[in-house]
């Protein structure tokens, strides 16, 4: 279809009560940005972490991209539901925002405490200013805004998981781990200190089922553990009875984070495991660490995972390795979710 340059389409956003209007061969993702309507997004537009679907009901003819076709499922294709930054404006178009993009809001807050917590990861504690408090699920994660390009939330944002539980209303915790030439990370690193301000939008996701009563199996790689604090710290506040395996694995002791807290709620906690993997772990390993790959811990821990949930943070490389050692013990396809690394 050919688009003329200057032609704009309306978007009506059906259970927002809300309009936009975006022009012709922008995507979706762009359109609703430029709009300050808030879309989850960890690869920042780039296709990958699945993370920005909207339920398209009209208007949109252009065929599903190889990533849509990898990261929907056929139920969501046959319900509508296309990822945003895939999908071009051709048309007017009615689309539907998922229910947890509605809370979505820009936040202010003050940094009040930093701190590396091992060799590669920095620890970043703000105070939300305005609004002043957060509602927000166990394992939700922000989209932090990295200057300069304050004025571009789409190219300079970055996705953090919380690290404290939901209790926590007024502050929340960040693990940055450094990444070379990264932007994110380098402005965490390099640039952050107390007392400065900074924006985000929030909250994305987070785990629904933190509730729920069956055992949970949680494995998580590197920084990959903040979403999976969280969840632990909610579940020891409200004093789950719940039955807990949680597999840390790390490449060297010296990224070994958080341990002695995992170790105390280990002892406090009703029914909760802790596994710290290291798969080179030197000659500094303490008795309590495990040597070798996380997954290895897994296949030797974890005989029955019928009727468990399953919460996995990582690569994409970690989360499929797991995902088939579950789906081997039994656990259901929909009891796994999943926390991809980007
Ligand atoms: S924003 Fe990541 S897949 Fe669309």
């Amino acid at each position: 279809m050919h688009l003329m340059k200057s032609e704009t389409f309306n978007i009506n956003l059906v259970n927002v009560g809300k309009s936009i209007t975006a022009a012709a061969g922008d995507t979706l993702f762009k359109a609703l940005h430029d709009a300050n309507i808030f879309i989850p997004t960890v690869c920042g537009g780039k296709g990958f972490c699945g993370k920005c679907k909207v339920k398209v009901f009209s208007g949109n003819k252009s065929s599903l991209t190889d990533s849509e076709k990898k990261k929907l499922s056929s139920d969501e294709v046959a319900e509508g539901w296309r990822m945003s930054c895939q999908a071009v404006v051709e048309s007017d178009m009615d689309i539907e925002l998922p229910d947890d993009t509605k809370n979505v809001r820009l936040y202010t807050a003050e940094v009040i405490a930093l701190g590396m917590v091992c060799r590669e990861t920095r620890r970043v504690r703000l105070r939300l200013l305005a609004p002043a408090e957060m509602e927000y699920l166990p394992g939700a994660f922000i989209l932090l805004d990295i200057p300069p390009a304050a004025g571009s939330r789409l190219a300079l944002s970055r996705a953090y998981s919380i690290a404290t539980p939901p209790s926590s209303v007024n502050e929340i915790e960040l693990n940055v781990k450094h990444v070379p030439e990264g932007k994110g990370s380098g402005f965490v690193h390099d640039v952050l200190k107390p007392g400065d301000k900074v924006t985000f939008s929030a909250p994305y996701s987070g785990y629904p089922r933190s509730s729920d009563e069956n055992e949970l199996i949680c494995v998580a790689g590197g920084s990959g553990i903040s979403p999976v604090l969280s969840i632990l710290r909610h579940l020891k506040e409200t004093e789950s009875r719940r039955k807990i395996k949680f597999f840390f694995g790390v490449r060297t002791c010296d990224d070994l984070q958080y341990i002695s807290e995992l170790r105390t709620l280990e002892k406090s906690m009703h029914a909760f495991e802790f596994f710290s993997v290291v798969e080179f772990p030197g000659e500094n390993t303490s008795k309590d660490t495990i040597a070798g790959r996380v997954t290895d811990a897994v296949i030797r821990s974890v005989e029955d995972a019928s009727g468990c949930s399953a919460y996995l943070c990582g690569s994409q490389g970690l989360l499929e390795a797991c995902r088939t050692i579950l789906l081997e013990r039994g656990i259901s396809e929909d009891d796994i979710f999943y926390d991809q690394f980007f």
